[in-house]
């Protein structure tokens, strides 16, 4: 069986964050094939491109961490109707220096959840305008805008609901066949 790295990455460092949670109940229902490891981004400092001659060791270690990845798993919260600074920063750390770009051809998906109906989907909106600047192949479907409700995930932070960790279900063997197909049938440079 053929396995494959997930870097994730969670848009939140907050304590608490609900897009944490999501992501660990997400893990318990994906397929076999896929192994998560958390890319963190909390040491980076605020990016300048005055750092591109003399890359620090914490932007070296962070774009290693991208490219050492088969694919990558953004779950986020959306801020202000965009994606978090945090984020953002750690995806323009990722960026440079220029010629370099740590996200090319590898292969991504986005999910997150937030109280609000609309579930981060306009957040998400930008991280995939971002994703697809970066040259990353995303999964454009299903989309996943999560409405958060505390019974959502129980106490064994398993998804409560069955239709719920039904459709997350599948939005993670979707999630797999991309991988699959980006890495297997794309011809690299492409
Ligand atoms: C929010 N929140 C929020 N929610 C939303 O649906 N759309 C939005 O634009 C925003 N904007 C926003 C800005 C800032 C600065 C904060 C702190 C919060 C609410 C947000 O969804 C809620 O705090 C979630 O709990 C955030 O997810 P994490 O951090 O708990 O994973």
């Amino acid at each position: 069986m053929k396995t494959y790295r997930v870097g994730y990455l969670i848009g939140s460092v907050a304590k608490e964050s609900i897009n944490r949670k999501l992501a660990n109940a997400l893990f318990k229902l994906a397929p076999a094939q896929l192994t998560f490891q958390e890319i963190s981004y909390r040491d980076l400092p605020i990016y300048s491109y005055d750092y591109d001659a003399d890359y620090p060791e914490a932007g070296r270690k962070f774009k290693a961490a991208v490219e050492d990845s088969d694919a990558i798993l953004i779950v986020t919260p959306e801020y202000n109707r965009s994606i978090p600074g945090g984020l953002k920063n750690a995806l323009d750390w990722a960026s440079r220096p220029w010629g370099t770009n740590s996200f090319a051809n590898i292969p991504s998906a986005v999910i997150g959840t937030s109280p609000g109906a609309i579930g981060t989907a306009v957040g998400q909106q930008h991280l995939r305008s971002i994703l697809g600047f970066l040259n990353s192949p995303q999964m454009n479907s299903p989309e996943a805008y999560i409405q958060f409700k505390d019974e959502m995930i129980n106490d064994a932070g398993e998804i409560a609901d069955k239709s719920t960790a039904e459709f997350l279900g599948k939005y993670l063997k979707a999630f797999h066949e991309h991988i699959e197909h980006v890495l297997t049938k794309v011809p690299s440079g492409s």
